[in-house]
């Protein structure tokens, strides 16, 4: 059955894609918890940013949601790095006392992917002959998945571009009762120059090639396409373009191919490609980082992933 009523689950998903006005309801805040971590870490390329410990995470989620920031994208960074066995306790502990602080006022999405877990830093599984290992993939994704909405967040957000994960995902959702947890896809994500100031975040840098057998090629409008559609009738409730601005000519196709909300990720390098400028006073940081915000909105995007979102009613943007 389709179910449409995942995305009116909640006041902050409705107002995050209503198709009316634009404001700080539509802007989602990425946060990084590193299990482990003794001391908070400042991201040097992402001014604002920081690698946190569980206790400056709830800190940190306790400011921004008195900021007015509605939604939130969780990226959990474990300790330890395996092939097979990926551990995110830490993850259910963290989501658990965000909920209780957020109760219905926000939305919490898990970033959903392997690449932080894994020693490859890839966001697969591969088998001992080096090849990719899409059943034991899809299975730690789902285990993982089920983990984060087990312990309160509203949604997941499976970022690795490995086919058939949303299927796979939606399936095991609702196979454990949780049919209304919605899935919000980075369904056509290329395989970009613009994500370097995240991999140091998340700890998740290739040890060996590159992402290109996963991730789209920039130059392929047709199989950037495919892929949103693809997700969508696998079952994925949101969609997303990333890198944000670089994609975005095709949001609008997208959003009219598939009938489902198009999100935008402001990426990492997208974001410090700002505050660099601003930094050598080429620009004013605030009107520039509002300017892309629209840039994208007038794009057709229904919701924008930023490093900026907690900014946004210091710059004057609606809720
Ligand atoms: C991991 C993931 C990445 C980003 C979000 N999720 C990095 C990658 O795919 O290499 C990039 C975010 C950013 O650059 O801000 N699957
Ligand atoms: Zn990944």
């Amino acid at each position: 059955m389709k179910r449409l009523q995942r995305l009116r689950a909640s006041a902050p998903l409705r107002d995050m894609v209503s198709e009316i006005g634009f404001g700080q309801s539509q802007l989602i805040q990425p946060l990084f918890l590193a299990e482990g971590l003794t001391k908070e870490e400042p991201l040097g390329g992402l001014p604002g940013n920081s690698r946190h410990t569980l206790g400056s995470l709830l800190t940190q989620f306790e400011k921004d949601m008195a900021a007015g920031v509605r939604q939130f994208l969780l990226f959990p960074v474990p300790a330890q790095k395996s092939n097979r066995n990926f551990a995110a306790d830490f993850v259910g502990t963290a989501l658990q006392q965000m909920r209780q602080r957020a109760g219905t006022s926000a939305s919490i999405w898990v970033d959903t992917c392997l690449c932080s877990f894994t020693e490859s830093g890839h966001c697969c599984v591969h088998d001992k002959g080096g090849r990719q290992d899409l059943g034991a993939t899809h299975s730690a994704l789902a285990s993982l998945g089920l983990t984060y909405v087990k312990a309160g967040a509203d949604g997941i957000s499976p970022s690795d571009m490995n086919d058939g994960r949303v299927a796979h995902l939606r399936a095991a959702l609702d196979g454990a009762g949780y049919d209304l947890a919605p899935i919000m896809s980075y369904s056509t994500k290329f395989a970009s120059n613009f994500y370097g100031p995240f991999r140091d975040a998340a700890d998740s840098a290739p040890q060996y090639g590159d992402r290109k057998s996963y991730q789209l090629d920039v130059r392929n409008r047709t199989d950037a396409l495919a892929s949103s559609r693809r997700c969508a009738e696998e079952g994925a409730d949101l969609l997303m373009v990333k890198p944000g601005q670089p994609s975005a000519d095709l949001i609008r196709p997208i959003h009219e191919q598939t009938g489902l909300p198009v999100g935008a990720y402001q990426v990492s390098g997208e974001y410090t490609s700002l505050v660099l400028l601003a930094k050598e006073n080429f620009v004013n940081f605030d009107a520039a980082l509002i300017e892309s915000w629209h840039n994208l909105r007038r794009a057709g995007a229904s919701y924008i992933i930023t490093y900026g979102a907690r900014l946004a009613r210091g710059l004057g943007l609606a809720a």
